[in-house]
């Protein structure tokens, strides 16, 4: 694991006790309601969740899934574990990083990832492994914040995104968007959820998106 890695790692461990209380208000106001938008934006039967953390999705997880579940991040993965057992359900937990995921190629039917992006230290790497992992014809459904169009506001959010990250594990200035598309996923689905900031990113693993594009010709 690289620095980065170990860093961000550490973070979450760090936080994972208080995690659940931190976001509680936001949860309950927001949160709840956009979760239960990504799962029902899945397709098929074998899913991947990744950045699982604690098992905030648990309640919103389809019946009759196969769930698998990952995070690197030990002391999340705790929690997750003794919330699955709780609440008696059905998902696979194991410890691990989306930047080298141990899966087979092409494995999954949906891959989801809830505020995840936006403390992967490579988010290109990790979201080139989902393709890897990810049927022909699959899809991802990812829930992120990223940094806004409005110039001030990128402003501020750049400026405080050093002590976000220091505190949380979390920036908040990325352009999950583009990284998504750099990583080769098309076509791309977005559905605006609060002002341009937090968004639900529907994207294809299609035989198209994997064409490279040629340079026109001088
Ligand atoms: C902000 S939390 C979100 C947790 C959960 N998805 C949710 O919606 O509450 C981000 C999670 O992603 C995990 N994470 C970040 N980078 C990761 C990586 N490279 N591999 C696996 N997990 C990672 C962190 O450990 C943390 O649990």
């Amino acid at each position: 694991m690289n620095t980065d890695s170990a860093k961000i790692k550490k973070r979450y461990n760090r936080i994972a006790p208080v995690f659940d209380a931190i976001e509680g208000l936001m949860e309950i106001a927001f949160f709840s309601n956009w979760r239960k938008l990504v799962w029902q934006k899945t397709e098929g039967k074998n899913f991947l969740e990744v950045g699982v953390g604690t098992g905030k999705n648990f309640p919103y997880y389809p019946s009759g899934a196969a769930i698998t579940a990952i995070d690197f991040s030990d002391k999340m993965l705790v929690r997750a574990k003794q919330k699955a057992e709780k609440h008696d359900i059905k998902v696979q937990l194991q410890l691990m990083d989306i930047e080298s995921l141990k899966f087979a190629d092409h494995t999954f039917d949906t891959v989801i990832a809830t505020f995840v992006f936006c403390s992967v230290p490579d988010p290109v790497q990790g979201l080139k492994e989902i393709k890897r992992v990810c049927k022909p014809g699959g899809k991802i459904v990812l829930l992120e914040h990223v940094l806004s169009s409005n110039a001030l506001l990128a402003a501020i959010m750049n400026l405080l995104n050093p002590i976000v990250v220091r505190l949380f594990g979390a920036n908040i200035n990325r352009r999950t968007l583009e990284t998504v598309r750099q990583a080769g996923f098309k076509p791309i689905h977005i559905n605006e959820l609060s002002g341009d900031i937090v968004k639900l990113i529907e994207a294809w693993n299609t035989p198209e998106s994997d064409k490279k594009t040629t340079p026109a010709r001088l």
